[in-house]
């Protein structure tokens, strides 16, 4: 048995995507197991970069099955435009799966997602609009519709018929849209029923089997710790679970299966959305984060807010998901800088706060405390080996390692796979 599970340990970006890709080579299977297509997971391979919002980030590698577990909300439209969008660039989707268990992103989800966001005005989330959210308050509504569910035309026209009613109830009179027609959306989700058939599994079986086997499974988390519905910056989050143990959930596998929890944070911090962000920069500092990062969101486009790394927030991530190893994403971004800043802690009323907090007031009080070290300023993305990193540049992941507890066992100087320095074993 060797269960990995990839979880972002930030507010999401931190580069998922590119480690799980990297890690893919080792594993025989690779599992979403929460979120849907408001995740965005770039990976760049040779020359070539590919965006991928639902499908597993494993599917660049030949050979290895991808599986979208039973714990992420699946949209249809989304799951065929992007088999083909691979299929179109030469990748193989043949070993691709899907849960039966997974819900379904229907329309009304994605118009309630955007009517509901208008109505919040300057209280609104900033979701990515593709109907997260409302999926997921229906799956634990029980009106939910699963991927099984689709699969069966009576079945489907049951569960549709008694949903939508009360869904065109909402967008008319709640919200003064127009109402889905039936015939018309039943009509539609068959053809997609037809085309997504030959995905479809019982995925749980498929995991546990490959874990029995000792196979290497990745379980690759979307979004990231403070985006977490229960202990995330709430409100301020998306509508599930990204933290580790919802592996297991989301992906129909028992807790003794997972050995390692490997944290993927960025060399600094960044959010899209609305929300509490405590080291946030407002200066040029953030402006050349954005800039040299390229911080501009693959769903939205929307610009991703910059700021220093924040000890604080990494270490509750440690806590709520008992975080082993970090993959530390981006050094290379940092390059530039003159001299460059940790939170260790945060000071709220002249007391010292290590806790992430719950209350976002308390939050907003907080001032981050900064520890500042020197910038190495010169060019990392070449670099193939800790040794090779300048001297400054290891002390600022060496500085993280102490502050943190936990080993840092993958440093990114870049996008591509080649840019990825490696310090020991992964699934050992
Ligand atoms: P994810 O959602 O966690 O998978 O992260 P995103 O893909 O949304 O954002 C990370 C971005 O940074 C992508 O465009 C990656 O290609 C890029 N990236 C990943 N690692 C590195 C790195 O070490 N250095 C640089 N410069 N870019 C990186
Ligand atoms: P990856 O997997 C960053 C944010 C949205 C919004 C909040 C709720 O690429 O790291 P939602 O549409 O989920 O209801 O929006 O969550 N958000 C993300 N931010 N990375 C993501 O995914 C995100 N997925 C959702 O911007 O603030
Ligand atoms: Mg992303």
């Amino acid at each position: 048995m060797a269960g990995l599970v990839l979880l972002g340990a930030q507010w999401g970006d931190e580069g998922k995507g590119k480690i799980t890709d990297y890690l893919a080579e080792q594993a025989t299977t690779i599992v979403r197991y929460q979120g849907g297509n408001n995740a965005g997971h770039t990976v760049v391979v040779g020359d070539e970069e590919f965006k991928l919002r639902l499908i597993p980030s494993g599917i660049l590698y030949p050979g290895k099955t991808c599986v979208i577990g039973n714990g992420v909300v699946v949209d249809p439209r989304v799951m065929l435009s992007e088999i083909s969008y691979l299929q179109e660039k030469g990748v193989d989707t043949g070993n691709l799966r899907v849960s039966e268990r997974a819900h379904v992103i229907m329309p009304y989800h994605v118009a309630i997602d955007t009517y509901e966001e208008a109505a919040k005005g300057d209280q609104k989330i900033g979701t990515t609009k593709n109907g997260i959210g409302p999926c997921y308050m229906d799956k634990y509504a029980r009106v939910g519709i699963r991927i099984a569910d689709l699969m069966d035309k009576e079945v489907f026209a049951e569960r549709l018929a008694s949903v939508l009613k009360s869904k065109n109830d909402m967008i008319v009179k709640l919200y003064g849209g127009e109402p889905f027609d039936f015939d018309t959306m039943y009509k539609e989700y068959c053809d997609y029923a037809d085309q997504i058939r030959p995905y479809v599994a019982d995925t749980s079986v498929l995991v546990s089997e490959a874990l029995e086997r000792n196979e290497n499974v990745v379980f690759e988390g979307a979004q990231g710790t403070l985006l977490d519905i229960d202990h995330g910056t709430y409100p301020y989050v998306t509508s599930s679970n990204p933290i580790a143990s919802y592996a297991c959930v989301g992906a129909g596998v028992g807790p003794t299966n997972i050995k390692n929890v490997l944290g993927i944070i960025k060399a600094y911090t960044t959010r899209v959305g609305e929300g509490p962000f405590p080291t946030e920069l407002f200066d040029e500092t953030g402006e050349t984060l954005q800039r040299i990062g390229h911080e501009f969101g693959t769903v939205t486009g929307r610009t991703r807010r910059c700021g220093w790394m924040d000890i604080v927030m990494v270490n509750y991530a440690i806590r709520l998901s008992g975080i082993n190893e970090f993959a530390l994403m981006k050094l290379d971004v940092l390059d530039t800088l003159e001299t460059v800043k940790i939170c260790t802690h945060y000071e709220c009323n002249g007391e010292k706060v290590i806790h992430f907090p719950t209350s976002l007031k308390k939050l907003a009080e907080c001032k981050p405390v900064y520890e500042e070290l020197p910038g190495w300023q010169c060019d990392t993305t070449g670099c193939a080996s800790f040794d090779e990193l300048p001297e400054n540049a290891k002390r600022y992941v060496e500085r993280i390692e102490a502050l943190t507890g936990v080993p840092v066992k993958i440093v990114a100087v870049g996008p591509r796979r080649d840019q990825t320095i490696i310090r020991g074993g992964l699934f050992e």
